[in-house]
C-alpha cells in the first residue's frame, strides 16, 4: 500500500475531517475515504464508480487522454509488435519478461493443460445447439468448479496457481468447443505441438474429414488480438471477478462471474454488436443516417464500437488492430470488404462530426476486431468468447494480486437509500 504523502480536508457540519491522498506511481492522486463514514458519518456517492478506485495494482495502467495502455510499464504497441500472448501471459500473472527458460516452461505448462476432464463433453451435451457460445462458456467455467476439485483452494497458493494455468490452457478449449457445439460438429481435441493461437484456430476449423492447415499469417493475427485484449485494469468484468472474489469465492466460479460481465454490449459484447451495426449500415450513403441516429438523445442507438469510459483519446489497441484488418484482409486477398470500407468512412465521419470530437468519442478496440475476426472464418456469436479466452488472463492476474494483497476484504459497496421509510404492514384486504 502506497504510503500518504498529503491531506485534503472535508468540511462537514462545522467539523473538519482529513482524508489522506495517496500518489500513484503514475496517474492522478487518490483520495482515501476508508475512514469517512466511521469518522464523519457519511457515505460517497459515484454510481458506475468514475471516480472510485477500488484497490491498487501494480498490473495494468491506462492514461485515457494520451490512449495509454501499460501492462507492467510495457506498452501495448510494443507488446502487439514484438511479444506474442503467452509471453503477456507471462508478464501479466508474473510481473516481469520471462527468460528464455522460464517461458519454455510456462509455455510447456499450459500446453500440459489444454484437455478438458472427459466427462465435461457430457456436461456440453446438456445444452441447447442453438445456445449462445457465451452462455456454453458461463456454464461450462462455473462447473470447473466441479470437475477440478483440487485447484479451488484459494488459501493454497499451489492450488491458485494450477487454478490459474488450468483457467488459461483450457479456455481456447471451451471456447472451440462451444463454437463446434454450437455449429453442430464434432469436438477436435487440443494439440500440444500446436502453439496457443494456432492450436485454437485448428479446434475451431478442423473437421474429422479434412486436416485444417493452420496459416501462420492467420495465428499472428489471432495472437495478436488475444494480446490486444489480455487485461485493461479495474474495468467491469475483472471488477466482477475481484467483488465475486473478495467473497471467497472459487476461481472457476469468479471468472464465470466475469464472463457474464463481459458478455453486455457495453462491453465486450460489443464487438458482435459492431459488426451486426456494420453490415446493417450496409454501404457508406447510409453512414449519415446511423451518426445522426447516434446523436439523438431520443433514439437508444449508439455507435457501437465507440466512446469508452477510460479513454478520451484513440484506444492504442484500436490502431493496432485497424493495421492488422488491413494486413489480414490483404493477406486473405480480400480485396474491396464491404464491411471494411463501411467502418473506415463511419470512423472517418464520426471524427469529423463536434457530437462525437467534443464528447471525445473514439474507436475502441471493438471497432475492427469483428472484421479480422469475420475474414478468418469466425460468426459473430464467437466474437465475445475470443474475447473471454484472451481476457481470462487479465482476470486471472488480479484475481491473484487481489488473494495475495493483506487489505483484500469483502466487497460492500453502500447506498443512497431514497426509498420509503419505516410502516407497518398492512393486512391484504384493507390495501
Ligand atoms: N455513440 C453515441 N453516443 C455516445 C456513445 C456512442 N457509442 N458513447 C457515449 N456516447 C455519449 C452518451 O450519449 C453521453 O452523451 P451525453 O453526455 O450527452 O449524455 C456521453 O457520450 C457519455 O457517455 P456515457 O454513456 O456517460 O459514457 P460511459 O463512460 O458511461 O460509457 C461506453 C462508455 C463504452 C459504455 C459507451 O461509450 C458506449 O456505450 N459505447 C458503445 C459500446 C462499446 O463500444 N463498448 C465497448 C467498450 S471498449 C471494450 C470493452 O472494454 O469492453
Amino acid at each position: 500500500m502506497a504510503e500518504s504523502t498529503k491531506n485534503a480536508t472535508l468540511q462537514l457540519d462545522g467539523k473538519s475531517f482529513d482524508l489522506p491522498i495517496y500518489s500513484p506511481t503514475v496517474g492522478p492522486d487518490v483520495l482515501d475515504i476508508r475512514k469517512l463514514y466511521a469518522d464523519a458519518g457519511v457515505f460517497t456517492y459515484d454510481p458506475g464508480f468514475t471516480s472510485t478506485a477500488a484497490c491498487d495494482s501494480t498490473i495494468t495502467f491506462i492514461d485515457g487522454d494520451k490512449g495509454e495502455l501499460l501492462h507492467r510499464g510495457y506498452p501495448i504497441d510494443q507488446l502487439a509488435e514484438k511479444s506474442h500472448y503467452l509471453e503477456v501471459c507471462y508478464l501479466l500473472l508474473y510481473g516481469e519478461l520471462p527468460s528464455a527458460s522460464e517461458l519454455e516452461d510456462f509455455e510447456s505448462r499450459v500446453t500440459n493443460h489444454t484437455m478438458l476432464h472427459e466427462q465435461m463433453q457430457y456436461f456440453f451435451r446438456g445444452f441447447r445447439r442453438d445456445a449462445h457460445p457465451m452462455a456454453i462458456m458461463v456454464g461450462v467455467v462455473g462447473a470447473m468448479s466441479a470437475f477440478y476439485h483440487d485447484s479451488t483452494d484459494i488459501t493454497d497458493p499451489w492450488q491458485r496457481e494450477v487454478a490459474s494455468i488450468r483457467l488459461i490452457a483450457k479456455m481456447p478449449t471451451i471456447a472451440a468447443w462451444a463454437y463446434k457445439y454450437h455449429t453442430g460438429q464434432p469436438f477436435v481435441y487440443p494439440r500440444n505441438d500446436l502453439d496457443y493461437a494456432s492450436n485454437f484456430l485448428r479446434m475451431c476449423f478442423s473437421v474429422p474429414a479434412e486436416e485444417y492447415e493452420v496459416n501462420p499469417i492467420l495465428a499472428r493475427a489471432m495472437d495478436r488480438i488475444f494480446t490486444l485484449h489480455a487485461d485493461h485494469e479495474q474495468n467491469a468484468s475483472t471488477s466482477t471477478v475481484r467483488l465475486a472474489s473478495s467473497s471467497g469465492a472459487n476461481p472457476f466460479a469468479c471468472i464465470a462471474a466475469g464472463i457474464a460481465c463481459l458478455w453486455g454490449p457495453a462491453h465486450g459484447g460489443a464487438n458482435q454488436a459492431c459488426l451486426e451495426m456494420l453490415r446493417e449500415i450496409g454501404s457508406p450513403n447510409r453512414i449519415p443516417e446511423f451518426i445522426e441516429r447516434a446523436k439523438d438523445k431520443n433514439d437508444p442507438f449508439r455507435l457501437m464500437g465507440f466512446g469508452h469510459r477510460v479513454y478520451k483519446n484513440f484506444d492504442p489497441r484500436a490502431k493496432v488492430m485497424k493495421q492488422s484488418a488491413d494486413e489480414v484482409l490483404d493477406l486473405l486477398g480480400v480485396e474491396n470488404n464491404p464491411t471494411l470500407q463501411v467502418a473506415k468512412e463511419l470512423e472517418a465521419a464520426a471524427l469529423a462530426d463536434p457530437y462525437f470530437t467534443e464528447k471525445k468519442l473514439f474507436p475502441n478496440v471493438d471497432f475492427y476486431s469483428g472484421i479480422i475476426l469475420e475474414a478468418m472464418g469466425f460468426p459473430t456469436s464467437m466474437f465475445t468468447p475470443i474475447f473471454a479466452l484472451s481476457r481470462t488472463v487479465g482476470w486471472v492476474s488480479q484475481w491473484k494480486e487481489m488473494i495475495g494483497d493483506p487489505q483484500n476484504k469483502i466487497g460492500r459497496p453502500r447506498q443512497l437509500y431514497l426509498g420509503e421509510t419505516l410502516r407497518d404492514y398492512v393486512d391484504i384486504e384493507k390495501r
